[in-house]
């Protein structure tokens, strides 16, 4: 038998969207992969909630791929896996943003790979870039659009400025939306992959629960309206940054100038920003899920894991987590139509230190209102201003915030 006929066994867990074009993918290509690599792939079992057992699959293999979800037995069979002395490779977001700490360490004991790089992004390679390519850069900043269903949903909004609830429904209908869309909506799903994205990024053990997040409901196609007049287009940012020593790890709907380079980024695309002194910023884009993309990120961990050296993430750092951070913000007030009512927003703005970069009024009697854009300032005064200006007997409804990134790359 030649090297290139020898098997690398890999057992599959899950055998759903992922883990049938896994199978299909991996089948399609182990021809080539053995011509490169010198070992020839091969499916050695398949482990469904019907079909399958773990124990057997594990003996038989010497990599396992995980692509069930949900915590357990995921966690368990992961650290059976890594504990025997194989390499495992997941897709699993909320498994590595729970429990990654507890398997990083697991991997390293063993002297074994655990790849993960479907778990954000879908096909992006945005954690082999962090986590390889750029392992000498200090990293100051990593902004995501790690949400496809969410960006599709504002992306449409945008287009052709139906309602949230509608652009909603077109996501259902056309599969980018799940039918309950609460965990992408809720921006929780994205605080689970920058959970992980910070971890890579910044060496600080982030949990998702230590994660803010901020989802879509709130946002109508009037503040998106508005925002255009500005020159600003709205996405569902994921944000990891270095602050004052600290880390920031946040999840929130921003508004962003035609300059940055996430704005382009529409539709059910994902992409990931990253910036440090030294690259100044590299941005990643693509599909961010689907069958067969994310199979391809899969099958790209499992060939890596097939040739040594192992990739473990770096010893963990503990930077403190910060929450209170400078930001430009976007208000929307409705307010009755009576002279003096923008100085007396402009006046408590500027006792709190707010400075207004751009205002745009519209409408007469019952319908007028503002929309302004602020130049950055630390959270916690700006919802301080904003709190005394939701109570001004003029304003008819309590103000709406947006965050809105200014940077540009141009
Ligand atoms: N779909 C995407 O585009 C995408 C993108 C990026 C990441 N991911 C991640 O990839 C993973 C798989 O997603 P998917 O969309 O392929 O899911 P899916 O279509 O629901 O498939 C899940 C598979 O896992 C099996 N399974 C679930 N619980 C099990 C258990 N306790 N024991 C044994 N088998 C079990 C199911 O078995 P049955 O067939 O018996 O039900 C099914 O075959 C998830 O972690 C997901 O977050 C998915």
């Amino acid at each position: 038998m030649t090297s290139e006929g020898q098997p690398f066994r890999v057992g599959v867990l899950g055998h759903g969207t992922v883990g049938a074009a896994f199978q299909e993918l991996l089948e399609e290509r182990a021809g080539a992969i053995a011509a490169e690599v010198g070992l020839r792939p091969e499916i050695s079992g398949v482990l469904t909630r019907s079909k399958g057992d773990f124990a057997e699959i594990l003996e038989g293999s010497d990599l396992v791929v995980e692509l069930m979800g949900g915590i357990e037995p995921a966690r368990e069979y992961a650290l059976a896996t890594l504990a025997s002395g194989r390499h495992f490779v997941t897709a699993n977001k909320q498994l590595v943003s729970r429990h990654g700490e507890e398997l990083f360490a697991a991997a390293s004991d063993a002297g074994v790979q655990l790849r993960f790089e479907a778990a954000v992004a879908g096909v992006v390679p945005a954690i082999r870039v962090i986590g390889e390519t750029l392992a000498a850069a200090h990293i100051e900043r990593v902004h995501g659009i790690v949400n496809g269903t969410t960006n599709f949903i504002l992306t449409a909004m945008q287009r052709t400025g139906v309602s949230y609830e509608d652009a909603l429904r077109e996501a259902q209908e056309l599969g980018y939306a799940e039918a309950d869309p609460t965990e992408d909506v809720t921006g929780k799903d994205a605080a689970a992959k920058m959970a992980i994205l910070a971890r890579l990024a910044f060496g600080t053990p982030v949990h998702v629960d230590d994660v803010p997040h901020e989802g879509i409901e709130e946002v109508t196609a009037e503040d998106i309206a508005y925002a255009r007049e500005l020159g600003l287009s709205l996405k569902l940012i994921g944000s990891a940054e270095r602050i004052d020593g600290g880390l920031s790890v946040q999840v929130y709907p921003a508004f962003l100038y035609a300059g940055h380079p996430l704005a382009a980024v529409n539709g059910s695309y994902n992409a990931v920003t990253i910036e440090s002194p030294a690259i100044t910023e590299i941005t990643l884009s693509g599909p961010g899920a689907g069958g067969s993309q994310t199979a391809s990120a899969v099958l790209g961990d499992v060939i890596s894991a097939m040739i040594p050296p192992p990739f473990t993430p770096s010893p963990a750092e503990h930077l403190p987590l910060v929450t209170d951070r400078e930001s430009a913000f976007y208000m929307h007030v409705e307010v009755a139509d009576d002279p003096g009512v923008l100085a007396q927003v402009a006046e408590i703005l500027g006792m709190q230190g707010v400075s207004i970069e751009s205002v745009v009024q519209r409408g007469i009697g019952s319908d007028a209102r503002l929309a302004m854009v602020m130049h950055p300032v630390l959270e916690s005064k700006f919802r301080a201003a904003v709190d005394l200006i939701g109570r001004l007997d003029f304003v008819r409804s309590p103000p709406r915030v947006i965050r809105v990134i200014a940077e540009t790359f141009e």
